[in-house]
């Protein structure tokens, strides 16, 4: 059982999930350091904000880098005993990976090895990596489990993420480092990436403009509220295996038709919808069988989807005072 003095890393820490994930460990008693390079994929300004009511807290250090920056990563592990790592940061996207591949085998394939060598080296005591269920692809049965072996993801940045897999499954089996990959299904709540459905859709309403509806609206995601996803991170913190993979999902897919409706009705007021065809990289359904993860971590997501927007539109209105 880990002691809470104990040192975790959060890389990607002030980002979406991760500054989530570094709000609950404080709040556990561990102590942090988060690792984040603010990005320019979407607005710094806004993971500043996330990470600004956490600066000053004692037990968090947090250090403005690069997890392309070897230097600074033997810095960060010779001055530190870290015992764990949650490996958080990268590029995000489906769209953007369809645009710039190379920065996804940079940041998001080559960034994770150099954590794993961090992690051999400094014999750090469990390896948990945010994977996504882009890992699953057109022809992977649904709803998808962790053993599906017919992983072909349909953009690159489910490439990625596939290889980073690949990396910490075979660098944990090489070097017996204890790994976890969390498979992530849709997060969405305060704080979420403004570029993802809910920030969009709620932005172009408030503004009056016309939301657009990629092919039939019939398109199907597994949204997942933040805070169950930060229960699954904390119940891998807790608890070592050799090597597991567990999707994170809510395991209730919602069509983006019924979506687009909810959105509405949440803010009172008559959406306009542009109808769009199909996009490249689009899956027509992301839903996770989540039969393992309740049996082996104990994890059970409680947040629906009308509960979870409802908490995401109090934190917009109180965000935008
Ligand atoms: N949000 C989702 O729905 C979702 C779904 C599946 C998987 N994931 C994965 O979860 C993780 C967190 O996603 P998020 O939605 O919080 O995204 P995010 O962009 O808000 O967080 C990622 C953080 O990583 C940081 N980062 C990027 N490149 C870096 C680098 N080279 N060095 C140091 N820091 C760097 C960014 O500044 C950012 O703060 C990512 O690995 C993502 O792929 C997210």
């Amino acid at each position: 059982m880990i002691k809470s003095k104990e040192k975790i890393l959060v890389t990607g820490g002030a980002g979406f999930i991760g500054s989530h994930l570094c709000e609950r460990l404080l709040r556990e008693g561990f102590s942090v350091i988060c690792l984040d390079n603010f990005s320019d994929f979407y607005d710094p300004k806004l993971k500043e904000d996330n990470v600004k009511e956490m600066i000053g807290n004692k037990k968090l250090s947090l250090v403005r880098g690069d997890i392309l920056d070897k230097n600074l990563l033997k810095k960060i592990f010779s001055a530190n005993k870290i015992f764990k790592i949650v490996h958080l940061a990268a590029i995000p996207g489906v769209r953007q990976s369809i645009k710039t591949p190379f920065d996804y085998i940079d940041v998001d394939i080559k960034g994770t090895v150099n954590l794993l060598e961090m992690a051999k080296e400094y014999k750090v005591f469990q390896f948990i990596f945010g994977s996504s269920s882009t890992v699953y692809g057109q022809d992977s049965k649904s709803p998808f489990s962790e053993d599906e072996t017919n992983l072909i993801p349909v953009s690159p940045y489910g490439v990625s993420k596939l290889s980073a897999e690949i990396f910490c499954r075979t660098y944990s089996k090489l070097y017996k480092i204890p790994t976890t990959i969390l498979r992530f299904f849709c997060v969405f709540g305060p704080r979420e990436r403004p570029e993802l459905v809910l920030p969009k859709f709620v932005a172009l309403a408030e503004a009056g403009k016309a939301i657009s509806q990629y092919g039939s609206g019939e398109s199907a995601r597994d949204y997942t509220y933040i805070d169950d996803i930060v229960e699954g991170i904390m119940k891998a913190v807790k608890k070592e295996f050799s090597f597991e993979i567990f999707n994170l999902g809510n395991s209730s897919p919602v069509k983006l038709k019924d979506l687009i409706k909810t959105i509405g009705e949440k803010l009172k007021v008559e959406l306009k919808i542009e109808n769009m065809p199909d996009q490249l990289g689009d899956v027509p359904i992301t839903y996770a069988n989540i039969s393992k993860s309740k049996k082996i971590l104990g994890w059970h997501p409680k947040v629906s989807l009308g509960a979870g927007v409802d908490k995401f539109l109090i934190w917009h209105k109180n965000k935008n005072r």
